[in-house]
């Protein structure tokens, strides 16, 4: 592959999967908002471009093969933040990949498109939409757009639908961890596969509690080896008694199924900040 381009890529996913990428094309373009980033990896460059402008976005693309789409507001905020960054940002992303002819985009999606699903709903990946926030129905405006640009445009997508991929501090994310090392398999496999179409997958690890239905991520190659039963033990002797009555303990968005449209569901989650440094 000649040209792999990452957004997000000061973000803490980001900081994963620039190494990996790095190794995966004969050039590796890492970009987000931030004027550098410091250290890069050995044929990396860094450009700054921000996705709601698309001409920025356009530049971007250019000469890429496949764009790992990871930059994004990773929250809950009022609608008129999310549009910019995360819905403008999107179809930036797929418009300028189309007029760039690249190949694929390899988009990270979220659970907060199905979040307001009840979570002993064991939901496959062709679960109607059911967002919980704005930031959840921007996810589900790029997976439409994903599936419209395959149909239309021949432009392929795989979605991942990240449940959390953060260390497991609480007990919904007994069921949704996604490892970091699982993160940088399933972005790996999602750029291999030959050909993809439009498709839709799961990001989550190997755990006995998994809520969700990955079977169909199976022609990825996707085999998550992490599993997150190893801190079931402590997790559920340290939680506080869950309220079968609260969203935020029955449907698969957790916090962001609870917290008021335009309110932040990150602030109510305790995510460790543990960024990879070069
Ligand atoms: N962390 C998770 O558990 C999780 C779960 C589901 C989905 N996701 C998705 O994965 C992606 C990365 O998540 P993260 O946890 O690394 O978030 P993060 O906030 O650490 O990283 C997101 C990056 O996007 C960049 N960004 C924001 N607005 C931008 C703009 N206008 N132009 C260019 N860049 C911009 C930010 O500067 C940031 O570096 C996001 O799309 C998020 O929605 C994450």
């Amino acid at each position: 592959m000649k040209r792999i381009v990452l957004t997000g890529a000061a973000g803490r996913l980001g900081s994963y999967l620039r190494e990996p990428l790095s190794k995966m094309a004969d050039s590796f373009v890492s970009s987000d908002l931030a004027d550098d980033i410091g250290r890069l990896y050995e044929k990396e460059t860094y450009r700054r471009a921000d996705l709601a402008n698309y001409d920025e976005i356009h530049a971007l693309l250019d000469g890429a093969d496949m764009v790992v789409h990871f930059g994004a507001i990773g929250d809950e905020a009022p609608f008129e933040t999310i549009l910019g960054p995360n819905i403008v940002g999107a179809y930036n992303i797929w418009e300028a990949a189309f007029r760039n002819g690249v190949r694929r985009v390899v988009y990270a999606s979220s659970i907060h498109a199905v979040g307001m699903h009840p979570k002993n709903d064991f939901i496959g990946t062709d679960a109607p939409h059911r967002p919980d926030t704005y930031y959840g129905l921007a996810k589900c405006f790029a997976e439409d757009l994903a599936s419209l640009y395959w149909d239309k445009r021949g432009v392929e997508a795989v979605c991942m639908r990240i449940l959390s991929c953060a260390q497991v501090t609480n007990a919904r994310a007994v069921g949704s961890w996604l490892s970091y090392d699982d993160l940088i398999h399933l972005v790996q496999c999602a750029i291999t596969t030959p050909v993809t179409g439009f498709s839709i997958v799961y990001g989550v690890s190997n755990n006995d509690r998994a809520p969700v239905d990955n079977a169909k991520a199976s022609f990825l190659g996707y085999r998550p080896k992490d599993n997150a039963e190893q801190f079931a033990e402590e997790i559920f002797a340290a939680e506080p008694p869950m309220d079968p009555a609260d969203p935020g303990h029955m449907c698969h968005g957790g916090p962001f199924a609870a917290v008021e449209l335009g309110h932040s569901g990150v602030a109510t989650m305790n995510i460790v900040d543990d960024k990879r440094k070069v």
